[in-house]
Parts: structure tokens; sequence; C-alpha cells
């Protein structure tokens, strides 16, 4: 473990930072594993930050999830937050409505007063039907709009956690588990030293445009998702701003 000492949040804060090499980290006191109103005052700090990065004609990639969902929750309208879309960084349904991204993108803008586009597609698509629906002018046009987008908020989640909510079969837990699958994020599984080591097969945002977006908002918190935090930030996109909670941080430190 590292040898640390701190005097306090906003040192912690820092320390992060810099051990990801992101642009900030915001960490709320708690732990939303066991009080959930932590998620409610992350999505109010990912709201703050949403309002800093906004400009008018930002198209903002949301994903699913209950963490992303609670920042849709915490969303007013605000003139700092005019005239954007908010889109679902994927199609894919199959959990949960309220967990899904197309119910998050369409909250987000209902809330604030802006505009939404959804795509609702099988969470998983065979190779050939994903190679048909590629050709699809509405999943054309999302595809596009995924090319456009400017600023994405998605969560991160623990690999194997993730794998049961999706219901995956056996032979694909295997595969996880032998890829060394650790964490989860806009459909991607990381590996230990962030590696994205499986996707799944599905319209969305892909790694690549996720990296070049100029605001990226990364929200998870909760003790239990430590390992999948570390796994997603070894390789991190230095521009996101990384909102948690303490018991998350106090865990990765007793980790690296
Ligand atoms: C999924 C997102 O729906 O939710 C992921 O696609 C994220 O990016 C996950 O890892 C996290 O879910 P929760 O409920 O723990 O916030």
């Amino acid at each position: 473990p590292l040898v640390y000492e701190w005097s306090g949040i906003s040192d912690l804060e820092i320390q992060l930072q810099k051990i990801f090499g992101i642009q900030k980290v915001i960490i709320v006191d708690g732990n939303l594993d066991s009080e959930p109103s932590v998620k409610a005052l992350m999505g109010a700090e990912a709201v703050e930050e949403l309002e800093n990065y906004a400009k008018a004609g930002d198209i903002v990639a949301v994903t699913g999830g209950s963490t992303v969902a609670a920042v849709a929750n915490a969303i007013k309208p605000s003139s700092k937050l005019k005239d954007m879309l908010f889109i679902a960084a994927r199609g894919g349904m199959g959990v949960d409505v309220q967990m899904q991204a197309n119910t998050i993108a369409s909250n987000f803008a209902t809330n604030s007063g802006n505009d939404y586009k959804t795509l609702y597609l099988p969470e998983y698509l065979s190779e050939a039907a994903y190679n048909a629906m590629k050709e699809e002018p509405i999943v054309v046009e999302m595809i596009e709009l995924y090319e456009k987008t400017s600023i994405v908020i998605h969560g991160i989640g623990a690999a194997n956690e993730m794998a049961d909510r999706r219901k995956s079969s056996s032979n694909e837990r295997l595969d996880l588990e032998k890829q060394g699958a650790v964490g989860e994020a806009f459909g991607y599984y990381f590996d230990e030293q962030g590696k994205a080591v499986q996707r799944i097969r599905t319209v969305g945002l892909q790694l690549e445009q996720v990296k070049k977006c100029p605001t990226i908002l990364a929200v998870a918190g909760g003790a239990k998702k430590a390992k999948a935090i570390l796994s997603y930030f070894k390789n991190a996109t230095k521009q996101t701003i990384f909102i948690t909670d303490m018991a998350a941080a106090q865990q990765m430190f007793k980790i690296i």
C-alpha cells in the first residue's frame, strides 16, 4: 500500500488526480454501498461540473446505470445548460428500464429542458445483425452523433456485477475471467492494466470517440467498485473529471 498521509478530502482528491493523471477528482463524503443518499450527492457534483463545461450545441452521450441515473435526477433547467442534445451512449436494452441509457438520456433532457435522441436495440447483436443495423438510417444518424459528441457522462461497474446484470452466459463469464476483466464502462470490459479486453457488440459510442471528447465525467463510488475503478483509470483519458465517494477513494488507497 501507498504510504500516505492526508489532511482532508481535498488532499485526497489531488492525490488521486495525480495518480490517475486526469483533470480533476471530486470526492463526496460517505459510502454509496450503504448510504443511498451518497449517489444523489455525487449526482449534484456531476451536474455542477457539467454546468462548468457545457455550451450551446453540445451533444452529450450518457450511459446507463444507477449512478448516472442519479446525475439525471439532479439536473435542473439552467442558463448554463441550453440548446444541448442528450443521447444514449449505447442503444442496448435488456436491463431494468430505469437503468437504461435511453431512459436516462431522456431524463437528462426533460429535467433540464433540452432535447434527446434515443436508439432502442437489443443489448447483444449477432455480427450479421450488427452489420445490417449499421446500414439503417436511424442508426447511421446515431453513429454520426457519436462522432460529434463533445461530452460523455458515464458510470464504471465491476465486471462480474455487470455480467450478472446483463445475464451473460457461463461461457461469456468464463471468457471475461480468462481475459482478466475487472472493470466495465460504456459496454467495454477492462483488465487490471486498463486494456479493453472485450466489448458488447451493439451500436454505441466507441472507446476512441470517448477518448477524443473534450469533456468526460466519470461517476462511480462505493468500496466494492475500488478495483474496477482502478482498472478503468489505469489507461485514463486525461481530460476526465472523476466524481466518487470517500469509501471508494479510501479502498483504492489500500490497494495501490
Ligand atoms: C452501465 C453502464 O449501464 O452501468 C456502465 O453502461 C456502468 O458504463 C454501469 O459501468 C454502472 O452501473 P451502476 O448502477 O453501478 O451505476
